[in-house]
């Protein structure tokens, strides 16, 4: 169903519109620097059941906390030196700091843990509506559980429109990936949860001690609360995904129902069907930038079999190679 109504222009009367939505306890779709955002109150119990519902997601797997400034979240969370260090380098921006929370977040944001995920966002329009609130939003990616992540309006309302209200359109996400994540639960050991557009040479030089890394994939993938949301398989498309390794593709890969996505213009390219690059150049934060927005296009376009060119390791690209291996990955 073409639920393209649902999107609102970011317009004063929309944001006054949205914010009495999630006064009311709805959920709504909202444009994020990293990903779009399903939003709802992070202190009702009814909102928050209505984002695992609306997604289809385990109750099992907890919620990051949106604030506006680092001040509003003092009332939920327990602030440490670490946390305030980075909370002045990088908010408002794509980072998550895990740290332990107060009794105000409800267990069923954080399923049941001690700890809470928060995170102060960047984009303008989210800015706005967190203005008009007097609560903290509990935002996942807007996606259904499993299925890869929306930079732009049209994909919540294509994947979830069916489901909620509106979307607020802030145009494309500026990332195109989702936050770094970093467990700061004990100060003196910060961990990396999943990387992001913050790199972790930028956070180990603001703290000033090396971090540690904890990507890891649950055993079963049951038992999410020792590594909430690190299941091995996530971000996938319906098409089968492939990865090549950096620099090896091969124009004879796509055919009529496969696609070739290359990170930059082949240099043997010469209107060939169904090859497909995410950047000119090259470029790392162009890639990110587009990934998951062709991924979904192509999806759409019913291709059986993508086959992706990884990227190189450095900075963002790691988690560019993150989300790619996820979304290859197929539990059977
Ligand atoms: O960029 C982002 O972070 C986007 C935008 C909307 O802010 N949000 C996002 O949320 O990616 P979500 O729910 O799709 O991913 C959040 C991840 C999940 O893997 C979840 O398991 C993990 O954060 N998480 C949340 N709370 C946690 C906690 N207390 N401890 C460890 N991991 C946690
Ligand atoms: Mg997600």
């Amino acid at each position: 169903m073409d639920n393209s109504h649902k999107i609102l222009e970011a317009t004063i009367a929309n944001y006054d519109h949205c914010a009495d939505l999630l006064r009311a306890d709805e959920v709504i779709g909202v444009p994020t620097e990293t990903v779009y955002g399903l939003a709802g109150n992070a202190l009702n119990e009814s909102s928050v059941r209505k984002i695992f519902d609306v997604k289809g997601r385990p109750l099992i797997d907890p919620l990051i906390v949106h604030f506006s400034n680092i001040d509003s979240a003092e009332a939920h969370i327990a602030v440490n030196q670490s946390a305030r260090k980075l909370a002045a380098a990088f908010w408002p921006g794509p980072l998550t700091m895990v740290v332990p929370k107060r009794a105000t977040i409800p267990d069923l944001v954080t399923a049941g843990l001690s700890s809470v995920a928060i995170r102060v966002p960047q984009h303008p329009v989210f800015r706005e509506i967190l203005k008009r609130l007097d609560f903290p939003l509990a935002a996942p990616s807007a996606n259904p559980f499993g299925y890869v992540s929306p930079t732009q309006a049209s994909h919540v309302a294509h994947t979830l429109g069916n489901r909620i209200e509106a979307v607020l359109d802030g145009g494309p996400s500026n990332f195109g990936l989702e936050s770094t994540i970093i467990d700061l639960r004990a100060s003196e050991a910060p961990a990396i949860l999943r990387h992001g557009p913050i790199t972790e040479d930028q956070i180990s030089k603001t703290l000033g001690i090396p971090l540690s890394t904890h990507i890891e994939t649950a055993a079963d993938d049951t038992s999410a609360q020792t590594a909430p949301g690190m299941l091995t398989q996530h971000y996938s498309p319906s098409a089968k995904v492939t990865l090549l390794e950096h620099g090896a593709i091969n124009s004879n890969l796509a055919d009529k129902t496969s696609a070739l996505i290359c990170n930059q213009k082949p240099e043997w390219y010469s209107k060939q069907c169904n090859v497909f690059w995410l950047s000119e150049s090259g470029n790392l934060n162009e890639i990110a930038h587009n990934l998951f927005a062709l991924i979904q296009r192509l999806d759409q376009q019913n291709y059986k079999h993508l086959w992706i060119e990884l990227t190189l390791e450095s900075g963002i690209g790691q988690a560019i190679n993150d989300r790619l291996r996820r979304a290859a990955a197929k539990i059977t």
